[in-house]
């Protein structure tokens, strides 16, 4: 397939070769990715040969780039989510990284570098919020970026990034048995720079890249893999993502477009030179995500009706946004919330508490002073026997100097709450226990 010229051009197909199409014929199945924009996409650190923090990247070229890969999935009918970038995580836009999803389990990532660490949080966040059963990974574990789906297995890389010990903690997450194999040039420093997934039998990779154990199990499984030239691995050529017949590919890796040609795939060339100056192509670019059913948004626990919730600050907070915010993530996860707003006062709070008997109160205070509040408030309500044994929780930046100890949590949980979750700890833990309480709510 070619593209046609120009910036907003359709995806138009020139005729296969007769031969091969009678020969082979290969079938496009849809697909779901995540992608996150490159909204701060830069170079500003070097933790792979590729990135050079000197030379100045093109912002507007990467966002491009980037947006063309998108496009083109969309025009070829798969469908692609966006994960929201966060600022000062440059490479956020590397989504691939992100987690492993199969069945709707998701392994997210726990990254090697201290750059990257904060992005498994969003991860984590984003799948915790759809309904995947979430979890980061306890080893270091690069997402798709060592680990690819093959045949039924489970293809891992190591070497540079992703820990050999959490090839077995994946193949106990996902059910599905591992097959390690080792990278030896850093240039190809994640498994999927150098090797590609192109339908359940078939993959195309470049031999130097592993360590000669790793090839000849390579060599055993695929012997009909389309093997890349060192021209088409420096192309960045097998970062690619392919749907059994289209293959989405940097643009450059000239021997491999021809040989996947040759047999019966259709190969897309796309532009990726400025996400290259981060050692980034199209693959790294994008997510699998290999579970349409069970990734569709959490369906409103309508059924049972959602948790009552009570949501709250602490007399002395006047912000707003931190409780909009959370009032509709727990609204999207199907409970019924009412917002008491900023500055509610213990005994406000403790009439409504009274009047509605909720299910759950939750108590966010972002002013720091969380600690103070949260203990005579607290008090207020257990000293009512009705609201003694209300689950009542408490978030947020609690202290005025950043996350605490477990000291000041276990004085807010000595107090009365059911449990505190500070500042960075994500969403996660929060939804998990919104979980359980619907759990022993509707039992
Ligand atoms: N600069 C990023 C890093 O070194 C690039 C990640 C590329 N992602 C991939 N799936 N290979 O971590």
């Amino acid at each position: 397939m070619k593209l046609s010229a120009g910036g907003d051009a359709r995806l138009a197909v020139t005729e296969p070769n007769p031969e091969v199409s009678a020969a082979i014929r290969r079938t496009a199945t849809k697909h779901r990715y995540l992608m996150c924009p490159p909204t701060y996409f830069d170079v500003v650190y070097s933790i792979n040969p590729w990135m050079d923090p000197s030379k100045p990247v093109d912002a507007r070229l990467a966002f491009l780039q980037w947006q063309r890969i998108r496009d083109v999935f969309v025009e070829l009918g798969h469908a692609v989510e966006l994960i929201p970038p966060v600022p000062g995580l440059p490479d956020m836009v590397f989504a691939a990284n992100g987690a492993t999803v199969m069945d709707g389990r998701a392994l997210v990532a726990r990254f090697r570098y201290d750059e990257r660490t904060a992005e498994s949080a969003a991860y984590l966040d984003w799948f915790a919020a759809r309904g995947y059963q979430a979890r980061q990974a306890a080893w270091t574990n690069e997402g798709e970026g060592d680990f690819l789906v093959a045949g039924g297995w489970l293809l891992a890389g190591s070497g540079f990034r992703t820990d050999p010990r959490s090839h077995a903690e994946s193949e106990e997450f996902f059910g599905r048995p591992v097959i390690g194999l080792t990278l030896v040039d850093d240039n190809y420093y994640h498994l999927d720079t150098a090797l590609a997934v192109l339908d359940q039998q078939t993959v195309m990779y470049y031999p130097a890249a592993f360590a000669p154990g790793s090839q000849e199990i390579l060599r055993a499984l695929f012997p009909d893999a389309i093997i890349a030239t060192d021209e088409d691995a420096r192309a960045f050529g097998l970062n690619a993502i392919s749907d059994g017949r289209h293959v989405v590919l940097p643009a450059g890796a000239t021997s491999l477009s021809a040989q996947l040609r040759e047999r019966g795939f259709e190969p897309i060339d796309v532009e990726v030179s400025e996400l290259l100056r981060a050692g980034g192509g199209v693959k790294c670019c994008t997510l699998e995500l290999r579970d349409p059913a069970a990734a569709e948004p959490v369906p409103a626990a309508a059924a049972g009706g959602g948790l009552s919730v009570v949501v709250t600050s602490v007399a002395s907070d006047s912000h707003n946004w931190n409780l909009v915010y959370l009032q509709l993530a727990l609204t999207e996860l199907g409970h019924r919330v009412l917002n008491l707003g900023p500055c509610v006062p213990d005994e406000l709070l403790v009439s409504e508490c009274l009047r509605v008997r909720p299910d759950l109160v939750v108590v966010s205070s972002v002013n720091g002073h969380g600690f103070i509040d949260g203990v005579p408030l607290i008090g207020r309500i257990r000293a009512c026997p009705e609201l003694a044994a209300t689950p009542v929780v408490i978030g947020g930046k609690l202290g005025i100097a950043g996350p605490a100890g477990h000291q000041s949590r276990d004085q807010l949980r000595a107090a009365g709450f059911d449990a505190v979750f500070e500042d960075g700890s994500g969403m996660a833990a929060f939804r998990s226990f919104t979980e359980r309480l619907m759990m022993s709510v509707s039992t």
